[in-house]
């Protein structure tokens, strides 16, 4: 083995709309922990594997411009924009970024407006329903396609 060490994959973990309220908010959908809490778990668990950087916002266009910084890939939880935002699906079309569309709750078993989403299309693809662990599934469905052997 060469002593080399593999560049680690630059990867945005974004929020949106919302989710700073988790805890507070419909905890009977959305659990008691807080986004902190998730942080602190996907650091832990891909310290070695994935450069991340967390990023929520209640604005839009400060959630759209920031998909725009030289990122390998992105976990996308854009909250209500999930089912409103042609703009981030425009915008995630537009830069190519390879991202995994993750939600807390099941979306599909909710109301009819929250089985529409607009990221889907262009995402590599969406986990929803797993609570905290989506986003830990989101930041590995990343890293296997950043890691897929055929480009
Ligand atoms: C959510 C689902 C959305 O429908 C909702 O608007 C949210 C949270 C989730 O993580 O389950 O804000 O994205």
């Amino acid at each position: 083995m060469s002593g080399k060490k593999k560049k680690k994959a630059k990867i945005l973990v974004a929020s949106g709309v919302n989710l700073d309220l988790l805890w507070k908010r419909e905890v009977a959908i959305y659990g008691r922990m807080t986004l902190k809490d998730i942080e602190d778990i996907l650091t832990l668990k891909f310290a070695d594997l994935a450069d991340l950087t967390f990023f929520q916002t209640n604005v839009e266009a400060e959630f759209l411009l920031k998909l725009d910084q030289g990122w390998d890939g992105a976990v996308l939880n854009p909250g209500a924009w999930t089912h409103t935002s042609v703009a981030l699906r425009d915008r995630v079309a537009g830069l190519s970024l390879p991202c995994v569309e993750v939600h807390l709750s099941n979306t599909a078993a909710r109301e009819s407006f929250r089985q529409i989403s607009y990221l889907a299309p262009v995402a590599i693809g969406s986990i929803t329903g797993f609570g905290a662990w989506s986003y830990v599934l989101g930041v590995e469905g990343v890293l296997s396609y950043l890691e897929r052997p055929v480009k």
